[in-house]
Order: structure tokens, then sequence, then C-alpha cells
């Protein structure tokens, strides 16, 4: 039987393996690599409970690091498990250091790299994803692209062979996986009411440093409604460094899992964030986003009068939550949640 090495390591990534691994594993032994970049069990261990992921395999426990540090341990631990291994694909996921390594090592050894969300651009190089993105489209062999956008972006690089658009596995993740946070009672529990709060999660490189943070902290402490804050180890590490704290009306929570944050999400009047994954979420539950970045990848979601780029602009930030998004329609724009078995046919059907 044909065989896949599927590398996750941070929270993002365990949504998207969540239903590819289902597909692939129709056709494939799918053999899951986990490079403990990202380790608390919040970040970690709670998406493999809740989505049903299989224990991986290899564990690398690489742990945290500068970017360099990080993905030089990964690559060290990982290629010894893919010379063993030897796979027919190896499947990596989005944009981080662990996509990086995984893509690094794979193509080195000859081993055919399957990138699922390839061709994500900000434009902007100071961006650590940003970077991981162009060598990993560059070096991979089949490219998943999530939307037209992308399928252009690596056009526009001259790369056109074995790219597909797919749609969005993290669409698949929001249809199997929105009718179980249904149950979840995390609105509730944080003596919430449905469509009377906002949810805001901040944890991106650039505003995690200063100025960026003191801006939001006290742009979001300054907001005139409740804000539920599910804060990232990294802003947590960030606001102790700087001396600064959320006030007013952010509650700030331990990191949820995917299911309770689907549901703060779904029960939210908006989101504010700067996440990637969670503009996208936003959108499939018809949620409006006001993301705190000065450009997005998911440019669609902006086109679509769904999203709007606020910065760290106290001002646009204030005036963008009084009055948020608001789309005449919601289109799919990302697929119709079927993206993993598309992959999973273009792999092996
Ligand atoms: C990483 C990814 C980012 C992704 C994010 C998802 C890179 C370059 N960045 O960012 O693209 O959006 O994951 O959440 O790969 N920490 C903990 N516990 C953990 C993990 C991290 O406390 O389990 C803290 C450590 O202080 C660490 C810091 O967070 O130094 C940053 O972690 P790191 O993995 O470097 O980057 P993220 O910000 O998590
Ligand atoms: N997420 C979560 N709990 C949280 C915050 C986010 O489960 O407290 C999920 C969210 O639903 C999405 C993913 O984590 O699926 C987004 O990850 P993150 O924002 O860390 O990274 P990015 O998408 O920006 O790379």
């Amino acid at each position: 039987m044909a065989k896949v090495v599927s590398v996750v390591g941070n929270r993002p990534q365990y949504v998207k393996a969540a239903p590819l691994c289902v597909a692939l594993a129709a056709h494939a032994t799918v053999v899951g690599v986990d490079t403990g970049q990202h380790y608390d069990p919040e970040l970690s261990q709670i998406f493999y409970d809740e989505l049903g992921i299989a224990p991986p395999e290899h564990r690398l426990a690489v742990g945290s690091g500068t970017h360099a540090e990080m993905t030089a341990r990964i690559l060290e631990r990982i290629e010894p498990v893919l010379i063993a291994e030897a796979p027919d694909w190896c499947v990596v996921y989005g944009d981080t250091n662990s996509t990086l390594a995984a893509t690094l090592a794979a193509a080195k050894l000859g081993i055919p790299i399957a990138h699922v969300e390839a061709g994500l651009r900000s434009f902007d190089r100071s961006m650590p994803e940003e970077v991981n993105r162009v060598v990993t489209d560059g070096l991979s062999t089949e490219l998943f692209c999530p939307s037209q956008t992308s399928a252009d972006n690596l056009a526009a690089e001259g790369i056109v062979n074995g790219v597909s658009i797919v749609g969005d596995v993290m669409a698949d993740a929001a249809r199997l996986f929105g009718p179980i946070a249904e149950r979840s009672t995390a609105v509730t529990d944080l003596g919430l009411t449905a469509g009377d709060y906002v949810l805001a999660t901040i944890h991106r490189d650039a505003n995690t440093r200063q100025p960026a943070l003191g801006r939001l902290v006290a742009a979001l402490s300054a907001l005139d409604c409740d804000v539920v804050l599910p804060l990232h180890p990294r802003t947590a590490a960030a606001l102790e460094r700087e001396g600064l704290a959320f006030a007013g009306r952010v509650r700030v929570i331990p990191p949820v899992g995917y299911l309770e944050f689907t549901a703060l999400l779904r029960g939210a009047r908006l989101l504010l964030t700067d996440s990637g994954g969670a503009q996208k979420e936003a959108y499939f539950h018809a949620v409006p986003c006001v993301t705190l970045r000065d450009r997005t990848e998911w440019v669609e979601t902006v086109g679509a009068g769904a999203n709007v780029l606020v910065g760290d602009d106290a001002a646009a930030i204030v005036a963008a939550v009084a009055d948020p998004p608001s789309p005449a329609a919601w289109p799919a724009l990302y697929g119709d949640g079927h993206a993993a078995e598309r992959i999973a046919s273009a792999l092996f059907g």
C-alpha cells in the first residue's frame, strides 16, 4: 500500500490535517509526524482529542527557539524518520517553520512533497510565514491551492506544474466539526450572550512587538463592549516582557480547543484577529471579521465585504467594531468543504 508522511506541529496544522488524514487513509497508510513546535496541551494535544486525529507515529519534540534553531532541529530530527519511512508523499500544511523544515528535508531526500494551502502570499517578506511559503511552494511537487488567487500567485512566480485548485481543508473542518461545536457550552460558560460580544485573537510576530502590542492593548481595552481573548502563549509572554495588560471589558482566557473556539466564534458579533485561519473560519460561519493587520493572504474575504483590514490603528479598530463589515451574501470562496477528498484523489486517484 502507498504511504504518506503527514507533518504537523502547530495549532492550525492539526485543524488542516484532521480532515485530510481521514481522506488519505482511504488510499494509503498515513504516518503522522509531530514536530512539537507547539507543545502546550491547549495548543496541541487538545486538537488530537477533539478532532479524533490518530496519535503521531513520530514525535520530534523540538519545542520553541529562534527560527534557525527550530528549523535546524526539525531538519535534523525528521531526516532519519523520512529515510526510515520512505513515503510516496510528504504532506505539509500552511506556512510555519515546521512546514519549511519538513519540506527542505524531504526535497533533499527526493521525496515528493504535497503542499496543502499553496500559493498564499502577503507580499511582505518581513513576515516569517511569507519566507516559509515561498520556499515551500518552490520545492513542492503538488501544490494544492484554496482559491484562484493563490494559483495566480504561483503562476506569477512561474510555478504552474502540479498546481491545482481544490478549495480549503479548513472549510472541510468547519463543515465536519461545526455541528459538533454546536454542542459546546463555551459561550454560556463564560456568562456571555450570543451576538453580544467580540471574540479576539492576537499572536502574529509583528503584533507581539512594540509599538504594535501597546497600541492593540490600548485599543481593545478602550472598546465599549465585552471582548473575549483566548491568549496565545507568545502574546502572554510578550505582555509580561513589556509590562502590559489588557483592561476595560477585555476578558483574557487561556487558549481554547477547536470546538470551544468555533462555538465562541459562531456566537460572536464579530471577530478581531490577526490569525490567518480564524479570518477564514469567521467567513465560513458568516461572522464579520476585523483584521489586525495591514495585509491579508485571504484577500477574497475582503473582496466579499466580510473582512476589513485595520492594522493596529486604534481609531480604525474602534470604528470597525462599531460598524463591522456586513456583506449582502456569503458565497463560498474556498470550495465546498470537500477539499480533502480532492487532494487524496489527486495524489492516489
Ligand atoms: C507559529 C507559526 C505561525 C502560526 C502559529 C499558530 C512560525 C514561524 N510561526 O507561531 O505561523 O500562525 O504558530 O499558532 O512557524 N509557546 C508556548 N507554548 C507552545 C508554543 C509556543 O509557550 O506550545 C511560546 C514560546 O514562548 C515560543 C512562542 O510561543 O517562543 C512562539 O512560538 P513559535 O512556535 O515560535 O511561534 P508562534 O507564534 O506559535
Ligand atoms: N484556535 C483554537 N483556539 C484558540 C484560537 C484559535 O482552536 O484559542 C484555532 C482556530 O479555530 C483555527 C486555528 O486555531 O483553526 C488558527 O490558528 P492560529 O490563529 O494559531 O494560527 P494561524 O491560522 O494564524 O496560522
